[in-house]
């Protein structure tokens, strides 16, 4: 991998109350690239991204974002610093129609609903559909584009795909296609197949810490690190 990494998070260890959750996570997304960070549920993948934007306060180690340590700073300042978050529960206004949340997020950026629809094109059919009216999938979009139209260095994104159906994952990846090599991504997700063609490069998690990287040549030669990490046949 490159050396000029956007975001560097050198050993972060991080807590609920007396559960100790990070256990010294360290990982590298150079600049432009898609990295994924993978796992069995409740090893830390969303406590990471947390940590990355401020909503949980590391308590020893780095984040180093373009050189600076955002470790322990408010989450509005690391938003400014130009990343984004699009968490599990997505976060829609649901009495906001998909046009106002987009435009919202864009800071009333004339041409961000344009934007929007070249990396989700079926989302045009709903631009006036409250939020609260949307499917699981739409609403998924809808938080992916709008995390983009605020233009962010870095987008964390976790879980896209959980409960939603195939061609749902067909739109996000070619929304991360077009994007490739010109926004950075951190993504956790644990649908393996999909990663192996979507990311360009994949940490494995277990118990807080990173366990394996590569990219995604070398994680198709370890079915067996597959099974053991992921629970699932390669
Ligand atoms: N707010 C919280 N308070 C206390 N413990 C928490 C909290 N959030 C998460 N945890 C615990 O911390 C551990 C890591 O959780 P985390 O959500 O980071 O896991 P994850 O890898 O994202 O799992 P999943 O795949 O289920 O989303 C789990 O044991 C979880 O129960
Ligand atoms: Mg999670």
């Amino acid at each position: 991998m490159s050396d000029s990494a956007l975001l560097e998070l050198d050993g972060l260890h991080a807590y609920y109350g007396q559960s100790y959750v990070l256990q010294g996570v360290t990982l590298k997304v150079p600049h432009g690239a898609i990295v994924a960070l993978m796992g069995r549920n409740g090893v830390g993948k969303s406590t990471t991204l947390k940590s990355v934007f401020g909503i949980v306060k590391p308590r020893r180690g780095r984040v180093l974002f373009d050189g600076s340590d955002l470790a322990g700073a408010p989450t509005h300042m690391i938003a400014r610093r130009g990343i984004a978050l699009v968490p599990e529960d997505r976060r829609i206004f649901s009495s906001l129609s998909v046009a106002e949340n987009i435009l919202l997020a864009a800071g009333g950026r004339r041409d961000a609903i344009e934007e929007a629809l070249q990396w989700f094109p079926s989302l045009k059919a709903y631009l006036a559909r409250p939020g609260d009216r949307l499917s699981g999938g739409e609403q998924q979009m809808l938080a992916i584009a709008r995390a983009l139209v605020a233009q962010p260095r870095l987008v964390l994104i976790d879980e896209p795909l959980e409960g939603l159906a195939p061609i749902i994952a067909e739109h996000i990846e070619q929304a991360l296609d077009a994007l490739r090599g010109r926004m950075t991504v951190l993504l956790v997700e644990q649908n393996l197949k999909w990663l192996l063609s979507v990311a360009d490069y994949h940490y494995v998690m277990d118990h807080g810490r990173i366990v394996h990287h590569g990219d995604s040549d070398w994680l198709r030669a370890h079915p067996e690190l597959i099974e053991q990490y992921l629970g699932v046949a390669a």
